[in-house]
């Protein structure tokens, strides 16, 4: 069941998002010298050219890194228009960009954590994983070929017991939604100081179907809403979540938008990521809608 391939849609506005929020949690956990541990669960291959097939098809980087990269250039005098989460995240971009590629979450990840910190991704996928392995060499962040849910149990509580995990699922099958809560509940058992990052699509309720051309329900619309709400009352102290939508949604838009669930967010994270939001509103939003949000599903 592993047919998803997330080079067909690296650097895309989701990954911008997602990306984003990781260096702004990373970039938290550095403000302590303290070493921490991090661990992505569904690393994907790391590193994705945007000159292959699969990048080009619907060139989704194009509406979302390339154009952020490209905003940014065009307003470089503006300073107030590009806070330091998005300079640094673009920074880690560039060394990328020359050669055409994008850095997936565990490059980003590689760029920011320190000498000390424990880094592990797990990627299924066999030939993912083959590619994860060779990029993450002397990168820090140490390569598993595991079911990242099964590793995500096994190394909790970690040491050095501070630190984030990063859930980042293909949402395929509807299953996966469900396996994100069970998978949840038993980590904050195991690690109820942890900072745990979700992130999830946000579906237009319709579609056009290919084959009849009819405009039908998509049955995996309302699965993210029901994930968020189960996510809020876990036995966490906080829980915060972002969402960006470049367009509003409709049946000719599958996924308008992401989102990113954060429990136990470090402290200030709000900002920053309105900070984030403010950006990408004003740079990738298509169609002037005002959905993106941040908000507290849980405090303390
Ligand atoms: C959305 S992609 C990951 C993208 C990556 N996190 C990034 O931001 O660059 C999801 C990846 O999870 C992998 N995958 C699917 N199920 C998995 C599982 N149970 N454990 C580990 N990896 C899995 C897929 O092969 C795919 O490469």
């Amino acid at each position: 069941m592993l047919s998803y391939q997330h080079s067909f849609h690296a650097g895309n506005h989701a990954d911008v998002l997602k990306h984003l929020t990781l260096v702004a949690v990373l970039e938290r956990l550095n403000i302590k010298t303290k070493p921490y541990f991090y661990l992505d669960t569904h690393a994907g291959e790391g590193i994705y050219s945007l000159e292959s097939s699969q990048a080009l098809m619907n060139a989704e980087a194009d509406s979302g890194v390339v154009q952020l990269s490209q905003t940014l250039q065009d307003s470089m005098n503006e300073a107030s228009k590009s806070s330091d989460l998005i300079r640094c995240y673009l920074s880690i971009v560039d060394k990328y960009s020359e050669k055409t590629q994008y850095p997936g979450s565990p490059m980003v990840a590689a760029s920011l954590i320190r000498q000390g910190d424990k880094a592990f991704a797990a990627e299924l996928h066999p030939q993912a994983f083959e590619a994860l392995k060779q990029n993450c060499r002397r990168s820090g962040v140490k390569a598993q070929h595991r079911d990242g849910f099964d590793m995500l149990n096994a190394m909790l509580p970690p040491t050095p017991n501070r630190g984030a995990v990063l859930i980042d699922p293909p949402y395929e099958s509807k299953t996966e939604y469900q396996d994100v809560i069970d998978e949840l509940s038993k980590a904050v058992k195991r690690w109820p100081i942890g900072i745990y990052m979700v992130w999830y699509p946000l579906l237009s309720a319709t579609r056009i179907d290919r084959k009849s051309d009819e405009i039908v329900d998509n049955p995996k619309a309302t699965l993210s809403e029901k994930m968020l709400s189960h996510l809020a009352s876990l036995n966490v102290k906080s829980v915060l979540n972002v969402q960006f939508c470049n367009e509003k949604p409709s049946e000719n838009v599958g996924m308008y938008g992401s989102g990113m669930c954060i429990l136990n967010p470090p402290w200030q994270l709000e900002q920053d990521l309105n900070a984030i939001i403010e950006t990408l509103q004003q740079s990738l939003v298509k169609d002037g809608n005002q959905l993106s949000k941040v908000q507290w599903l849980k405090t303390e």
